[in-house]
């Protein structure tokens, strides 16, 4: 934790913004910030009318790899709401797309995959993804760094378990059946598997670091569906090989999951700075789980935000307090903001957590 601290000039840097200050980074790295940071997972989206104009003749995945589209609906966010970071505006599919699988983002189900990966021949024609095939999004980074400003910018992948439910799969899944019968009953393409897609990521999140992001996040959305002992011996070694491998990047890693209770000592272990709590956990007793030197993120439930104002003021500021538990404390929601969402609400949570006090 204190080398992150005192970031080490890393190798492939050249290109990151010195930013001492923003109360996101030195948060995550574990330091006293100036306010409570706060930004929303899935901030840029659907909530936001400006951003359903400019997608209104773009897919998804078109507008994934469009640098400048990336730039606006990324920033969008930021100018309306007045978060502490930006999230590149991308998907957990991207780099299978850019390396050759073929999938789409359907809307209203999310990520589907034309022939799902289910046999030892499937993960082996799987595609290795280059650098060079998510240059529109290192581009995205390149402008979005020059846009914002003293905004930390975040990149983000995939971990390898949600990456392969999908595959699997072949789209959402409630159970992850097809997915655990694969790891079950054929662990040596499981794990080949979840190499394969720990590579991906890292390759993914490598580009985004080498071409200047400030922070990263691994997202095991789905990790929750798995006990703790499978965690272990299914995912973690595959996740860590992702966390592990931007050891030397100088960024904040921050590692997030759903329902995942059980699990959170374990994902900080993969080698996480900052580690997601979704709403079902508070944060004083995720802290009593993982430990009192632990970063943490969350975790306001997304759909407190229908509530009412009189449940948001209150929601907030029981979440900063439970906070100031941890050693350093990310505000943010326990999982995405939801479609529906009244924008004017996301931008009054930034302004009550700012009014509170940092813990330690
Ligand atoms: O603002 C941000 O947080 C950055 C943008 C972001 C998107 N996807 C944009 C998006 C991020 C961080 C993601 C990650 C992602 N994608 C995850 C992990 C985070 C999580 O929510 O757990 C997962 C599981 C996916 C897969 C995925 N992509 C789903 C489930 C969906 C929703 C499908 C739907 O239409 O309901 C997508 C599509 C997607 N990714 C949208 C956005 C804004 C909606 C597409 C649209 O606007 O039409």
């Amino acid at each position: 934790m204190t080398e992150l601290t005192q970031p080490a000039p890393a190798v492939g840097t050249a290109a990151r913004r010195h930013l001492p200050d923003a109360p996101f980074l030195v948060a995550a790295r574990g330091g006293v910030p100036a306010r409570v940071p706060v930004w929303f997972m899935r901030q840029a989206g659907r909530s936001l009318p400006e951003y359903r104009a400019l997608r209104a003749n773009t897919s998804m995945l078109a507008a994934c790899f469009d640098p400048e589209l990336v730039r606006e609906i990324t920033l969008q966010p930021v100018r309306r709401h007045g978060v502490d970071a930006a999230i590149l505006f991308s998907d957990i599919v991207v780099p299978l797309v850019a390396a050759g699988v073929d999938l789409d983002i359907v809307p209203g189900t999310g990520p589907v995959v034309a022939s799902p990966v289910r046999t030892t021949a499937g993960v082996a024609g799987l595609p290795v993804l280059d650098a060079e095939q998510v240059e529109p999004v290192a581009e995205a980074v390149r402008l979005l760094t020059a846009a914002l400003g003293e905004t930390p910018l975040i990149g983000f992948a995939g971990a390898p378990f949600t990456l392969a439910s999908y595959l699997v799969e072949g789209g959402p899944s409630r159970n992850h059946e097809r997915t655990k019968a694969l790891m079950y009953a054929d662990p040596a393409t499981w794990h080949t598997l979840l190499d394969r897609l720990a590579d991906v990521a890292l390759t993914f999140l490598r580009a985004q670091i080498d071409a200047g992001v400030d922070a990263v996040q691994l997202f095991d959305s789905w990790a929750g569906a798995l006990s703790l002992k499978d965690y272990r011996e299914f995912v973690l070694p595959h996740s860590a090989k992702v966390l592990g491998g931007l050891a030397d990047a100088g960024v904040p890693r921050t590692h997030f999951g759903v329902g995942t209770a059980a699990l959170l000592g374990a994902m900080r272990e993969a080698g996480a700075d900052v580690v997601g709590v979704d709403w079902r956990t508070p944060l004083d007793e995720a802290v009593r789980r993982v430990g009192d030197d632990v970063v943490v993120q969350g975790n306001l439930d997304p759909a407190a935000l229908f509530a009412g104002d009189d449940v948001v003021r209150r929601e907030v500021a029981r979440i900063v307090d439970e906070g100031r538990a941890a050693r350093g404390h990310v505000f943010n929601l326990g999982h995405g903001v939801l479609p529906e969402t009244d924008p004017a609400v996301l931008t009054r949570v930034v302004e009550l957590v700012h009014g509170l006090t940092p813990g330690r």
